[in-house]
């Protein structure tokens, strides 16, 4: 990012020490933003405390292809969203802002601000009339000047670097648009010839691997052909009405018959009435966890209980002994919801992530209620693990091929 200064104010020492005890409580939750140099666009102080506390691994966001103003535009939006003003420091950011771009117009401003465009107008009179900035016939809309941007998550320090050396090789040719490391990497070594990037062989799966079929779960073992023991991770999200509660027990029977042992079962659940799902899954299978998958600032209100819940439950069992090894964290957090596909869809980055945690490469993962499929076009992405998937629903299954087929791919 270039030195101009920043325009909010800076923060009090007794907001760094806050949030120091905060980082060193529960990490880091917002990840630090930073551009394809490694410039951080939003995030300095964050940073700053996990330095001085030691922290290596901490989650970046990467944002390439930014010009200075957008960055700039971006630290703002993302300040303001976690931050809260007074009047005066809004009124000076205002006119810090019209200084530095008086083209962009007040309803954009105000949206990036976090204000009313009222004030804006407000603010921008008085500076028009003081002759700091010229009074403009035409300004720049939100749309005025749109240009995609390539989005890395990274948790580590060690995927940080792997994301930079990725943007680096990929230049212009990076994809434009939210993207897992995994495939920046497939699409880095695919441009500079297929050299691996990181020497480790992994088995690659074709198309007719990953299978959506057309039928009830209860029937996928004599449809698909699956035989006793040969599933690794079942990843799946139950229908969370009551009237699915009957054949939860039967979902749970049909996972320890598919399941090797020691293999995972993942279900995403609702709130009212998850003691009756785990009683059933509980007579199969063995309890283990229960994860957070979480959509920041979003929130569904459940009117039974008057909840404005910010979570809903992941829960984890196991086929006989728990063969989870590598580390892992509970808390899936992301930053919007996808309805594209299914009205039930869950998060692709969070579902590859369950894959990734919870299967390895080659291994057969199911989801008996596919519902958009995501878990199968998230195994086609990840490209190295078998799918099976079906739904009862004909026409879910079609929009599921359809899905898989234009998602599917690096593009
Ligand atoms: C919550 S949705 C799954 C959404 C999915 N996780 C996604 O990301 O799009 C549950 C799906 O289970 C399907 N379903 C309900 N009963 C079923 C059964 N007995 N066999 C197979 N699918 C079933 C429903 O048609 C629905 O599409």
């Amino acid at each position: 990012m270039d030195q101009r200064p920043h325009p909010l104010p800076g923060m009090s020492a007794w907001e760094y020490d806050a949030l120091k005890a905060d980082i060193r409580r529960f990490g880091v939750v917002y990840p630090v933003v930073k551009d394809e140099q490694g410039s951080i666009i939003d995030g300095r102080q964050r940073e700053r405390v996990c330095r001085e506390l030691g922290l290596a691994n901490y989650p970046v966001q990467i944002l390439a292809g930014l010009s200075e103003d957008e960055k700039m535009d971006r630290a703002l939006v993302l300040n303001q969203a976690r931050r809260r003003l007074s009047r005066r420091q809004m009124r000076d950011l205002i006119a810090a802002e019209l200084r530095r771009t008086p083209d962009l117009s007040n309803n954009w401003m105000a949206q990036i601000l976090g204000t009313m465009d009222k004030t804006v107008e407000a603010v921008r009179r008085g500076l028009v009339a003081s002759s700091e900035i010229p009074r403009l016939d035409r300004l720049r809309g939100k749309d005025g000047k749109h240009r995609p941007v390539t989005r890395v998550a990274t948790n580590t320090a060690r995927e940080h670097r792997m994301a930079q050396d990725a943007l680096r090789m990929l230049g212009d040719d990076a994809p434009r648009r939210r993207v897992e490391l995994r495939h920046l990497e497939r699409a880095a070594r695919w441009k500079v010839g297929h050299v691996p990037l990181r020497a480790k062989a992994v088995p690659v799966v074709q198309d007719a691997q990953i299978r959506l079929l057309h039928c009830p779960f209860q029937e996928l073992e004599r449809v698909a052909g699956l035989q006793p023991g040969s599933v690794s991770l079942i990843l799946t999200d139950i229908p969370y009405n009551q009237g699915f509660l009957a054949q939860v027990q039967e979902l749970a029977a049909f996972a320890a018959r598919a399941l090797v042992e020691g293999g995972i079962f993942v279900t995403y659940s609702g709130q009212c009435h998850l003691d009756r799902v785990m009683q059933a899954l509980g007579e199969h299978m063995v309890y283990r966890w229960t994860s957070c998958s979480h959509i920041r600032r979003h929130a569904n209100l459940f009117h039974p209980a008057q909840c404005l819940s910010f979570w809903k439950p992941v829960l984890i069992y196991s086929k006989g002994d728990w063969r989870k090894r590598r580390q892992w964290h509970d808390f899936l957090s992301v930053d919007h919801e996808e309805k594209r596909w299914h009205a039930w869809q869950q998060p692709l980055e969070e579902v590859e992530r369950l894959i990734r945690g919870f299967s390895e490469p080659g291994d057969l993962v199911c989801d008996p209620c596919g519902g958009g499929f995501t878990t199968a076009v998230a195994c086609k992405l990840l490209g190295d693990r078998r799918c099976v998937s079906c739904d009862i629903d004909e026409p879910a299954v079609a929009r599921g091929r359809e899905r898989l087929a234009i998602e599917g791919g690096i593009a």
